[in-house]
């Protein structure tokens, strides 16, 4: 069975039988639940002579915006109606814990909401994401944040519904969290932010295990999903009006691995640059530990992959990548470099970058800026290194001072930026493709869109043009991004 719209999936949901026992298998067991629950939304609606609101909340990375994306479709089936206020029925966080301020920052809010909610009992807060799969966070949400109303993680985020449910029939707060999954259930709605954009899950978990990072701790062993469910997604996008995907998974290079039939995620990229209507194709991330000869290939011949290659570096220093559990070397990641700059001329490379790692002297430090120097990245995400509590790295000595640490960040910021405006510069003058995405957000004037190597335009044209590609000529450059002109003709 294939759900490939709205409308298929309401059918189906009209025809369920709720008064008969709970569907065991997925995912006819939450259409049961969405179907239940769009009962008591309705009688709340009536009671209260308005629609109920909710207001789905995301921070990190790309994986929490789709799963977002994956709730507010629940929610919108279940008959919420979407707002940006936190004053909503409901509000979820969907959290982030890849650093200290991440987490930080959902304990503000939820001050705020505590507030709200004595005014508002019948509001319902729920959190969910990577913080959630930490068990002090739930601890802490359980004694000290009890008017959260529910808390799942994100292995479960398809069951929102089946939550959801269990928390009104019981009238106290539920929490479901599962330390791991075999499971991708497939066939549940999501509402896109953009019409004419969509990330597309390709594989969940992370296996790499690098001794700073928490991410294999909270989404759990690396499973893929199937090449015929994307491709299947894909299209049923592409029909819906979307021109560009993002394939998305922590180690995209790892795809397919854990499939009954071996796939690459070269081949997969190829698969999906078939599909018709899709004229982009992005990804992230890939890791440069497995960044096959294969892949830069299908990049170099597919138009429709985007000149982007994100290429997390995290540290120049041979030594330190080693205790990052990096699998690679400065050199190997240099070599790497040149070799996709060789076989994709016109392609931007961009980095994160951690500075701060435990044991990391001057010297390594220096090395980071060596490989900044040789690589010239378009853009970096430069980070100061955060102690997670329960990987590896937290058990490792800090030899350097917080100062040292800030200066060697303010240093690594500054040339990250020159070398950009650098880049960015020489762009002056071209003509080139534009993915318009909408009005600019500082000057409601001008409409705002992306270059295939993922670089800023603003320009003036019409509204209709949003979600369509356009020629734009670089006009003025802004530092990181540029004032353009519409070609006409386009229109
Ligand atoms: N401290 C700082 N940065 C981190 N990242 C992951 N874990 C940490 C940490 N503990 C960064 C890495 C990764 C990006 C998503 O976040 O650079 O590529
Ligand atoms: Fe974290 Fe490394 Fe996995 Fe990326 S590849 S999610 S940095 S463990």
């Amino acid at each position: 069975m294939e759900i490939h719209n709205r409308k298929e999936l309401d059918e189906l949901i009209k025809e369920l039988d709720i008064n008969g026992p709970v569907p065991d298998k997925e995912p006819f067991r939450q259409y049961y639940f969405i179907k239940k629950n769009r009962e008591y939304v309705a009688k709340k609606k009536e009671e209260l002579g308005r629609p109920l609101t909710c207001s789905v909340n995301t921070f990190g990375c790309q994986m929490n915006v789709r799963d977002s994306e994956k709730l507010l479709g629940i929610l919108e089936q279940m008959g919420y109606e979407k707002t940006d206020s936190e004053d909503a029925d409901f509000v979820i966080y969907n959290t982030c814990t890849v650093r200290e301020n991440a987490n930080r920052k959902v304990y503000g809010h939820l001050g705020i909401l505590k507030h709200k909610k004595k005014s508002r009992p019948d509001m319902i807060i729920g959190l969910c994401g990577c913080m959630m799969q930490e068990q002090e966070v739930v601890e802490t949400i359980r004694t000290k944040y009890k008017f959260v109303d529910i808390v799942f993680g994100t292995h479960n985020v398809y069951k929102l519904a089946e939550i959801y449910y269990n928390r009104i029939a019981s009238g106290s707060s539920v929490i479901d969290i599962w330390k791991d999954t075999e499971m991708v259930v497939e066939d549940l709605p999501a509402t896109r932010e953009y019409s004419f954009k969509s990330g597309v899950n390709i594989m969940f978990g992370c296996n790499n295990f690098c001794t700073y990072c928490i991410v294999p701790y909270v989404r759990g062993r690396e499973r893929s999903r199937t090449p015929e469910d994307i491709i299947d997604e894909v299209k049923a996008l592409a029909a819906d009006g979307v021109v560009e995907v993002m394939l998305l998974g922590q180690n995209v290079n790892s795809y397919g691995k854990n499939l009954p039939e071996k796939v690459s995620f070269a081949k997969l990229l190829e698969m999906v640059c078939q599909v018709e209507g899709i004229e982009r194709v992005r990804f992230m991330t890939p890791h440069p530990k497995d960044l096959s000869d294969e892949l830069i290939d299908v990049i170099a011949r597919n138009p429709k992959v985007c000149r982007h290659v994100h290429l997390p570096l995290q540290s120049g220093s041979t030594k330190i990548l080693k205790a990052m559990n990096r699998h690679y070397t400065k050199e190997d990641y240099l070599a790497l470099v040149d070799k996709i700059k060789t076989r994709i001329p016109d392609v931007s490379i961009t980095a994160d970058i951690i500075v701060g790692f435990p044991g990391e002297t001057e010297e390594d430090f220096l090395d980071t800026l060596d490989v900044v120097e040789k690589v010239r990245y378009d853009t970096a995400f430069t980070f100061i290194y955060s102690k997670r509590t329960g990987t590896p790295a937290a058990a490792m000595e800090n030899g350097a001072t917080k100062e040292e640490i800030n200066d060697r960040y303010n240093r690594l910021f500054k040339r990250v930026q020159e070398i950009s405006g650098e880049i960015t510069q020489t762009f002056k003058g071209k003509t080139l493709p534009v993915l318009v995405e909408g009005i600019s957000e500082q000057n409601d004037g001008l409409l705002t869109g992306r270059l295939s190597n993922n670089l800023l335009v603003h320009f003036e044209g019409c509204e209709s043009l949003i979600g369509h590609i356009v020629d734009v000529t670089l006009v003025e450059c802004k530092g990181f991004y540029f004032i353009g002109r519409l070609i006409e003709d386009e229109v």
